[in-house]
């Protein structure tokens, strides 16, 4: 059966793990890996982009080469995409010429869709429902931070502030809890993840003694917490900037709240950053970001995410 990523929990939290030490070689050794060309025939990815993006585009484009493949990166403008070719066709054709499919496009309907249709892997490169490459990256990032003390992410308190509601929001809530992470979301009433992604936050933490705790104190989700974790507050394609700053300006990630959380504790924001507004310039160049490791992980991760899903390589 085809395999596909499309959102956080289509992998297990074993499956994750594995991902996760795979990522920590991939960058170790970062030339190292050429688990794309099988027995001398380049593997081919398509990475369609129907949003803007400069961290996947790069992350991906750069990431397949160095694995030894092909990656032929498309977006809705230049190709019929934009011109109303059906979702299912594409998948068809696209099928026909390479190994895998990313793409970053809008309703998670028209990456089901496009999964429905293809007969190779679909990785989600953001969609408005997830961000699971993010998230890889996100978790690689604070394994490293935590491995001198911990040696595992289990246990880890990770807060998250401001928008929760979609798909950095729901990612983080889902993937920390595969890890057996404690999230606490800090974020206003309208702002704060749907129930359906809490209840399956519940189900994967009975599994792996994670927790998700929801409040709309900002002090209260970040206090001893070991990674505070934020984004912007205007997704792409969202209208209503005023209303939102407005709503959201009392979780703005900056000096005063985050010493709430722990001393050593570091800080995410998986980029662009709208400084001012959800992050400070403080915190964003402030000893305790993180915010640049985390968007390099974003190769590392998604080179382990590729070799393992068509690749076939595990470690
Ligand atoms: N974090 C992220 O997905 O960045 P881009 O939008 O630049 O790809």
């Amino acid at each position: 059966m085809t395999r596909h990523f499309l959102k956080d929990h289509d992998i297990t939290p074993a499956e994750q793990a594995e991902l996760l030490r795979f990522a920590a070689a991939m960058k170790n050794d970062r030339h190292g890996f050429d688990s794309l060309n099988h027995q001398g025939r380049l593997r081919s990815v398509a990475v369609v982009f129907e949003k803007p993006s400069t961290r996947t585009r790069l992350s991906f484009q750069i990431g397949i080469a160095e694995l030894g493949g092909h990656p032929v990166v498309l977006d809705s403008q230049s190709s019929q995409l934009g011109r109303g070719e059906s979702i299912a066709d594409t998948a068809q054709v696209l099928s026909r010429y390479v190994d895998a499919i990313v793409i970053r496009t809008f309703g998670d309907d028209r990456i089901a869709e496009l999964a429905q249709h293809a007969t190779v892997p679909v990785v989600n490169a953001l969609t408005d429902g997830w961000h699971p490459c993010q998230l890889l990256a996100d978790l690689q990032t604070v394994a490293e931070h935590r491995r001198e003390s911990l040696h595992t992410l289990r246990g880890t308190k990770l807060a998250f502030v401001g928008d929760a509601a979609f798909n950095m929001g729901n990612s983080t809530v889902i993937a920390c809890s595969m890890a057996g992470m404690h999230v606490r979301v800090g974020a206003p009433a309208g702002y704060q993840p749907a129930d359906d992604v809490l209840e399956r936050a519940a189900e994967i933490n009975a599994e792996t003694g994670g927790s998700v705790t929801v409040t709309d104190d900002a002090v209260k989700a970040v206090t001893g917490a070991d990674v505070v974790s934020t984004d912007a507050w205007l997704s792409m394609g969202m209208k209503d900037h005023e209303q939102r700053v407005a709503d959201l300006t009392p979780y703005q990630l900056n000096a005063a709240l985050l010493g709430h959380a722990a001393e050593d504790a570091i800080v995410l924001h998986c980029l662009p950053a709208h400084r001012g507004e959800e992050i400070t310039d403080a915190v964003m160049d402030g000893p305790q970001s993180r915010v640049f490791d985390q968007a390099e992980n974003r190769l590392h991760a998604q080179k382990a995410l590729l070799a393992w899903l068509i690749g076939g390589d595990r470690r």
